[in-house]
């Protein structure tokens, strides 16, 4: 069906405009001119100095020492793919305007972006860490970004706590150890001081900390997003990736083992198996809350990320399904290229007021202006939508576009710019309009929240419960060997009055094993 096919191609014909093939191609400087040597200085004679006006060796030299950028402040260490996603029916079009979860016959391109968390973009593939599990969905309508995670909760609820999580996450300031782990005393200190990270922590601490393969692991959008139909009415969801093949882990032994033979043990399973054309798939699912429903669960706020939504209260229906099936041409270009970010939605998917997802609504945006040198990164070709972009943003490093006319600005009557036909009248999107969800907002300065926020083990002690024998073992031993590499006792003391509340069973087992009476 060539329908099928037109929006897929557009994205690799777009990104085949800046696919440069220079294999067999003579040597040429970056001004195109010829090259006679490129192994031997110009000099001043055989043992003479070397001279200014060799302009390959400058040029040369000059890009070598220019070739890093900033590695992503979180999330360093990642691997990419290209692929597609398609919804199975056109079920979701009482909840949503967005065709691309609404029309089967449309297969939208994809780039994900599987990575870790704390190491840097050098480090190892299996450390115990959360995953990253970020999709760009290249939408006729512009881009839209899942950007997820492998677990289903997040550590904080609040993104003004991020940079203190992350500061005692990655390596310790003065010596930067450890690489790629979060068994370290600054981690266990900020987490034990900071009860909202249990849930969390005891996902960190299962089998799902390490998974085999990217091919088999979950995602999860983690916060509670809405769905936003012609209407204007809003539908709260929560997104879910499963993974067709299964959700495989590896044990800690193997992880740490794999660590040194094949720190790329992971980046090259999702490389091979793609060259290979066993193409990994998921699932998309979702767990669909009506809007008069939002305070139907007593013990948990829909706006708090460290809380999950039980599927024996609201199951997750399946929506469509994303197939990668191409390897990127270029690791940097691509991969290291990409920008995701959460306020990258489209007509029809709308946020809630999580104190988290806020946060990161600033900071993607934020930390990229850096990471990528200037505004114009939407512009790289990996983060180029296939919708047309016409406004009259401009100039800045890294212009690449040449915008044509006069009229810059708007409103103008020279008959140039991009024509605007304001919105005022329209109360909800349609397909092609961005129109923000009509939430009526009321309330007093503050920074507290609501009550169940304060309820920080409930939903650790339900993952602990719903633990099979063998993985409760490996959840304890990985308590274990996390804190006996941290000093000071207090600390371990701390970590399992925390674990008393989960169950004191597994506090008990874990005290035995770090010298805590
Ligand atoms: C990457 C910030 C929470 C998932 C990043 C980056 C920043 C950041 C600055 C690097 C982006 C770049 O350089 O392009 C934050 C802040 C958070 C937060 C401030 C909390 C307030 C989360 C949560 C999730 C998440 C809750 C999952 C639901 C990711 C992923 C990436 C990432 C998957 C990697 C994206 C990629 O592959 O390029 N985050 N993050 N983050 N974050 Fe967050």
């Amino acid at each position: 069906d060539e329908d099928l096919d037109i929006e897929l191609d557009d994205k690799q014909l777009q990104l085949d405009l800046a696919r440069v093939d220079k294999t067999g191609t003579a040597l040429t400087t970056d001004q195109g001119i010829g090259v006679d040597d490129t192994d031997n200085t110009l000099r001043a004679g055989p043992r003479g100095p070397s001279l200014l006006e060799d302009f390959h060796l400058r040029e040369k030299i000059m890009r070598f020492d220019h070739e890093r950028i900033p590695e992503r402040v979180v999330h360093a260490r990642g691997s990419a793919a290209h692929g597609y996603f398609q919804p199975y029916d056109a079920a979701l079009a009482q909840y949503t305007v967005a065709p691309f979860l609404t029309d089967p016959d449309t297969r939208t391109p994809v780039f994900v972006r599987f990575s870790t968390v704390q190491g840097s973009r050098g480090s190892t593939d299996t450390p115990r860490d959360v995953r990253g599990f970020a999709t760009k969905f290249y939408t006729a309508q512009g881009n839209f970004d899942l950007v997820g995670n492998n677990m289903p909760v997040f550590f904080i609820q609040d993104g003004i706590k991020f940079p203190d999580l992350v500061h005692a996450l990655k390596p310790e300031p003065h010596h930067e150890m450890p690489q790629a782990a979060s068994a370290h005393d600054t981690f266990w200190d900020f987490v034990t001081l900071q009860p909202e990270t249990m849930h969390h922590l005891i996902w960190l601490m299962s089998d799902r900390a390490i998974p085999r393969s990217y091919r088999t692991m979950q995602g999860f959008g983690v916060h509670t997003f809405r769905l936003v139909n012609a209407e204007g009415r809003s539908t709260f969801v929560k997104f879910h990736w499963t993974p067709v093949a299964g959700v495989h882990s590896l044990v800690w032994d193997e992880a740490q083992k794999i660590s040194g033979k094949d720190p790329d043990f992971n980046r090259r399973d999702l490389w091979e198996s793609i060259e290979g054309g066993v193409f990994p798939e998921y699932e998309l699912g979702l767990q669909l809350i009506a809007e008069s429903d939002e305070f139907a669960f007593d013990e948990i706020d829909l706006l708090d990320s460290t809380k999950i939504v039980p599927e024996e209260a609201v199951p997750i229906t399946p929506v469509g399904r994303m197939v990668l099936d191409r390897n990127p041409d270029n690791f940097f270009a691509e991969t290291e290229q990409v920008a995701f970010c959460i306020g990258n939605v489209v007509p029809g998917i709308d946020f809630t007021d999580d104190p988290l997802l806020h946060a990161r609504l600033f900071s993607y945006l934020d930390t990229q202006l850096t990471r990528l040198g200037g505004p114009n990164f939407p512009q790289i070709p990996i983060n180029r939508p296939v919708a047309p972009v016409r406004n009259h943003q401009q100039d800045g490093f890294h212009q690449d576009d040449i915008p044509l006319g006069q009229a810059n600005y708007h409103p103008n009557s020279l008959g140039g710019g991009c024509p605007f036909v304001p919105g005022a009248g329209l109360t909800a999107p349609d397909q092609n309009t961005y129109v923000h969800f009509r939430e009526q907002v009321d309330g007093h300065k503050s920074r507290k929240r609501s009550e169940t926020f304060a309820d920080h083990y409930s939903q650790a002690t339900l993952f602990w419960n719903s633990m099979s024998a063998w993985e409760k073992e490996h959840i304890a031993a990985a308590y274990q060997f996390e804190l006996g590499k941290v000093a000071p006792m207090h600390i371990r003391e701390r970590m399992v009055e925390h674990l008393n509340q989960i169950d004191h069973t597994l506090a008990v087992t874990v005290a035995a094993g770090i010298g805590v009476a």
